[in-house]
């Protein structure tokens, strides 16, 4: 049999060392016993943006990139969305396995009685400016969460984890729907605990006087298949932060609070906002061809398409994709599906995108489909937010019982100055001469 060991020679001293190799992988810090003299640092590995490093040992997500797959504990995405709920994959990505029914039915139970928040949280809602981003207000009311929850403190009590987790899960579509209605200067709908987590989401949203709010079915069904395709995505922007933040022992509401953050940016959780943007600005399949010409010369990027991962078809877009017809038939069809079907149809055949291996993403067409649903652009990063939550806790627990994990902190190439004897101002070079190295600097 092979051996599972790499054999690396340095050609600055000649000297061999033998590696071991365990799960394709090995540790960059046994390179650091390779050194050119005993004052020597050690090698060390340099990969900007973690593009082939593991972080981590994980047992919640599989992603097979190149072959379009993604499994949550073994399970297919594909199996999932069409046979489970958004709380039972929840509770298979936290807890490992599918729950049997006495035990979905008291997952349910002890998220549903989570949903409310304390007064306090209105309060402060209630001061953010009426056009505040609704990704902003849950930023800064998760993390405020952690004041309402001293007890979060606690990261290595079990108990501690596990309610912290229902809480998190729990009160997420309430803060998001509170900070849609602040928005739109409405009131704040309390939750309905009869609702399914979806239902009660939508209720929390749309209504408006009528004494009991009835989600229309089809979407309440379509928005827990959009949850689970968001549940989790193993080490993607948001959880590697919220790993990295963890690390430090902080409470899972701060960890949280910077996950979302992370989420925020356009080339992560922003993403479908911007393809909707996107086809808004095409406007007409006529000019599909155009934009597709920018996209090549690479004046701007195909939002919605390519992705680290997946160098396939995202099967949550395949998913998204079929449903689309289904959300239209309830609400009415959403004029941009033809834009975004000669896109991808084009693209799909153009061999920039092929050689590069670029096919749809999540976010191509769930953007069309919240939209559809009358959620407006500047939510659809919380639409991310709300489901992904059972994922970052999961990750967050799985960190925090990993005994090989320490507080995070990378290495650095230093490329800056050697040592400078401080100069008093008065004698400084005259600023023209220090703009190029000031400009270089920020
Ligand atoms: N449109 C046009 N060209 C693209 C695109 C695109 N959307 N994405 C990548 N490319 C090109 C890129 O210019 C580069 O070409 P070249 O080799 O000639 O320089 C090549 O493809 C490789 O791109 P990359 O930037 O090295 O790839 P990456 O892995 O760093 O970026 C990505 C991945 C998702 C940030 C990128 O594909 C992108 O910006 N897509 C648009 C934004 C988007 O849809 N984001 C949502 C991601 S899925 C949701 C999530 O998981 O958060």
């Amino acid at each position: 049999m092979a051996k599972e060991s790499l054999t690396i020679t340095d050609n600055r001293t000649g000297k061999t060392y033998e590696l071991p190799i365990e799960h394709g992988t090995i540790r960059t810090a046994d390179l650091r016993q390779i050194k050119v003299s005993p004052e020597d640092f050690g090698l060390m590995g340099y990969d900007p943006a973690f593009t082939n490093t593991a972080s981590c040992k994980s047992r919640i997500t599989f992603i097979d990139g190149d072959k379009g797959i993604l499994r949550y504990r073994g399970y297919p995405i594909e199996e999932l969305a069409e046979k489970s709920t958004y709380l039972e994959t929840a509770y298979l990505i936290v807890k490992g396995e599918l729950p049997d029914k006495q035990h979905l039915d008291a997952w349910v139970h002890n998220i549903t009685i989570h949903t409310m928040v304390h007064e306090n949280v209105k309060k402060f809602i209630d001061g953010f400016r009426y056009d505040a981003h609704p990704m902003g207000m849950l930023v800064s009311t998760i993390g405020a969460l952690s004041t309402f929850y001293p007890d979060a403190n606690n990261i290595f009590d079990v108990e501690s984890r596990r309610l912290q987790t229902r809480r998190l899960i729990g009160k997420l579509p309430t803060l998001a729907a509170f900070a849609y209605r602040h928005t739109l200067g409405l009131p704040y709908v309390y939750p309905d605990n009869e609702l399914s987590y979806t239902g009660n989401f939508l209720s929390m949203m749309f209504r408006m006087t009528e004494q009991r709010y009835k989600p229309n079915p089809v979407l309440e069904r379509a928005l827990e298949v959009l949850f689970i395709l968001h549940a989790d995505h193993e080490q993607n922007c948001s959880t590697n932060a919220i790993r990295s933040v963890a690390s430090s022992q902080v409470d899972p509401y701060s960890a949280v609070a910077a996950a979302v953050a992370a989420l925020y940016g356009p080339l992560h959780g922003g993403a479908n906002e911007q393809v909707i943007r996107m086809l808004m600005e095409i406007g007409s399949v006529d000019n599909v061809h155009k934009r597709i010409k920018e996209a090549k010369a690479g004046e701007k990027r195909l939002m919605g398409f390519g992705h680290r991962v997946y160098k396939n078809y995202d099967p949550r877009a395949k998913i998204i994709k079929r449903m689309a017809d289904e959300v239209f038939d309830a609400t009415g069809r959403n004029p941009l599906i033809d834009i975004a079907r000669e896109l991808e149809r084009i693209a799909l055949e153009d061999e920039y995108f092929v050689s590069r291996k670029l096919y749809p993403n999540v976010d191509f067409y769930s953007g069309l489909i919240y939209q559809a649903m009358n959620i407006p652009m500047a939510m659809f990063p919380v639409m991310f937010a709300i489901p992904r939550v059972s994922g970052w806790m999961a990750q967050w627990a799985e960190l925090v019982r990993d005994t090989e994990q320490k507080i995070a902190r990378p290495r650095q190439i230093y490329l800056g100055e050697d040592v400078r004897q401080y100069v008093p101002i008065e004698s400084r070079p005259k600023p023209e001469s220090r703009e190029d190295a000031v400009s270089a600097a920020i």
